[in-house]
């Protein structure tokens, strides 16, 4: 089973956080929707589930398999709660799912990034500049850098900019 790590950086390369205030941009979430439904699954960290829930938008992706990742809850009505970043991948395989996606937030990202869990990179870079951020790490103990292969790259419009990479485990 491949995995994509699915993530909106900001143009001067943080992690995107969003707020009412600074909403993501509608070219980034249908983007995330499409991928969804092509994956038929998506994995979420328990902080970021809970904001969808909160502005609504947990009721758009009824028909798939969420799953949420959390220490401290064990079940949520309507979605599979699981404790860590492999049980997610496991309940996925089991099941048959060919791609998991991996939706964020940062915490999550950089959970699945540092165990070396992340076969794919989607990164659309919208176009802000943000003060202070959170950024994603990689296994700092192992690398100071790690070259990945490009894929794709496109225009999602409104000045959203993807760019798709594949990371070789084997170096
Ligand atoms: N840029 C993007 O693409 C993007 C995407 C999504 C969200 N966001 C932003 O990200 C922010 C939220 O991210 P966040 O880092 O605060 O929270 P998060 O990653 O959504 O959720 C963190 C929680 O997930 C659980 N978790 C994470 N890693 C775990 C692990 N290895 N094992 C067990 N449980 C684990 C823990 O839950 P428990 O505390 O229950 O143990 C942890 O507190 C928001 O600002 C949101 O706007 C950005």
């Amino acid at each position: 089973m491949k995995t994509i790590l699915w993530a909106t950086l900001t143009g001067n390369g943080n992690y995107a956080q969003s707020s009412s205030n600074h909403p993501p941009k509608e070219e980034a979430l249908g983007d995330f929707a499409a991928h969804a439904r092509k994956a038929g699954n998506f994995i979420v960290g328990r902080r970021t589930f809970e904001g969808m829930q909160a502005s609504g938008s947990g009721g758009d992706f009824a028909e798939m398999d969420i799953v949420v990742v959390s220490g401290s809850v064990k079940e949520i009505p309507g979605v599979t709660v699981v404790g860590s970043p492999s049980d997610a991948l496991s309940y996925l395989r089991d099941k048959g799912y060919p791609t998991a996606l991996i939706s964020g937030g940062a915490d999550l990202h950089n959970a699945f990034l540092s165990q070396g869990l992340v076969d794919e990179l989607i990164f659309n870079i919208a176009p802000v500049l943000e003060g202070k951020g959170l950024n994603l790490l990689i296994d700092t103990e192992k690398y100071q850098y790690k070259e990945v292969e490009l894929l794709n790259f496109k225009s999602l419009g409104s000045g959203v900019v993807q760019v798709h990479y594949a990371i070789d485990h084997t170096i």
